[in-house]
């Protein structure tokens, strides 16, 4: 079981004869990877879910890597899925489960993607990973690279605040600030640099770092004991988690450990929302958007090129919904999300929080329906989003006195 046949085209069938070609020729859609899983029983099941591995790579026969030898990982995966009482009470969901993935390896779910993207890079006999970021992947595909034994380079344009690279500095990664657009001149460059320096892609247009994120699937059988959820709710960009997501489900029901299927929700920021106004239009592939600025940054794409179409179709078979949000709606999600539930949240994560709620008080969401909510960075990625004044952090004198006066006034 789990052997790698092919790197197949969803859209024409091309497939592609050898494992570092991740377009189709023909027409020039990011393949996928085709696995062989063979004939899985119930008894396989049961020894998967003994396994002593608190990671995604419980899960190793579904991932595109052949040999465990290969395995970078940094402990990602099995993410604790917590109901919170006060939280639940609040957006009036009696059954509403929160995916923390905040607490992954790099604060981000990048690492469920890079982990496999990275093992597979190993398996290949790449020496230098490479990606183009603002934020999340920048990090994650820094530290894999690092475990892996591998190089980074880290492409930025101009104007990234340093903060946001950081992490990826402090992994050994080298950071190329470019001149220019994010979508175009960086973007043109880094195709460019994929062809010269034979470097390996660590985008969605990465098959097999597309694979990583059906871990949410596999976990989700094994923490909710075989239940499915009603919903599950992603935060989305790439759309990467819709696409897996659904992918890695309908492995389960192909071996019938499920039943049945969840209905998945793209939430996105109303300024950057391409597959949400796609959805509304009903087309098969999504309708580029220019992304305006938004608090929720890590989700700011306008162009979700590589597997978009494949997250449109998963939000269509699954009979799901997309849903856009504004950041007034993230903002106060993202406070609830902490106050409530004491999880800390960057905007861009909590936007899953955010569209449940939405979706409650139109109708769609029953009150007892299960749901899961996926929280997919850590709040410390983007500490500007909290505000907080001069005043309240003045330092006061040593006295009870002062003490009560500011306890007081914030109090007011
Ligand atoms: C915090 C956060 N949430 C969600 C996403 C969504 O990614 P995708 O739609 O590719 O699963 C990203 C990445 O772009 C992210 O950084
Ligand atoms: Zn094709």
């Amino acid at each position: 079981m789990g052997v790698v046949k092919a790197l197949r085209c969803a859209k024409c069938g091309w497939e592609s004869s050898s494992w570092t070609i991740f377009r189709c020729a023909s027409c020039g859609a990011v393949l996928e990877v085709l696995l062989d899983l063979g004939n899985l029983t119930d008894s396989d099941l049961s020894e998967i879910r003994q396994r002593k591995e608190r990671t995604i790579w419980r899960w190793f026969e579904f991932f595109p890597v052949e040999s465990r030898s290969s395995i970078v990982s940094l402990g990602e995966g099995y993410t604790p899925l917590i109901q919170s009482f006060r939280l639940s009470e609040k957006l009036g969901l009696s059954r509403l489960y929160l995916k923390n993935d905040t607490l992954l390896p790099t604060g981000s779910l990048k690492d469920r993607s890079n982990s496999v993207g990275l093992s597979r890079a190993k398996e290949l006999s790449f020496s230098t990973a490479a990606v183009i970021s603002t934020g999340n992947a920048a990090a994650s595909v820094a530290a894999y690279a690092a475990a892996a034994g591998l190089k980074s380079v880290v492409m930025v344009p101009e104007g990234t605040s340093s903060a946001k690279v950081l992490q990826a500095v402090a992994y050994g990664a080298t950071v190329v600030v470019v001149q220019g657009s994010f979508d175009e001149d960086v973007a043109r460059l880094y195709k460019d640099a994929l062809k010269e320096f034979g470097w390996y892609d660590c985008l969605s247009s990465n098959p097999y770092r597309d694979e990583g994120k059906k871990s949410y699937a596999y976990e989700m059988l094994d923490q909710l004991d075989g239940e499915v959820p009603d919903w599950v709710i992603h935060p989305t960009a790439g759309g990467t988690g819709l696409y897996a997501m659904w992918k890695g489900y309908n492995e389960l029901l192909q071996f019938g450990w499920i039943k049945r299927l969840p209905r998945l929700v793209a939430a996105q920021s109303d300024a950057a929302a391409p597959l949400v106004r796609s959805f509304e239009k009903g087309l098969a592939e999504v309708e580029p958007v220019r992304a305006r600025d938004t608090i929720a940054e890590s989700i700011q794409v306008g162009n979700p090129i590589s597997v978009g179409w494949r997250a449109l179709e998963a939000l269509r078979a699954s009979r799901g919904t997309a849903v856009a949000l504004s950041d007034g709606e993230i903002i106060e999600a993202q406070s609830v999300l902490a106050r409530f539930a004491g999880i800390f949240a960057e905007p861009a994560g909590a936007v899953s929080v955010a569209a449940a709620w939405k979706l409650l008080k139109q109708g769609v969401i029953r009150k007892d329906d299960l749901v899961v909510c996926n929280i997919t960075g850590h709040g410390l990625k983007q500490p500007s989003a909290i505000r907080v004044s001069d005043e309240e952090l003045r330092p006061i004198p040593p006295t009870l006195e002062s003490l009560r006066k500011h306890i007081q006034k914030s109090a007011d």
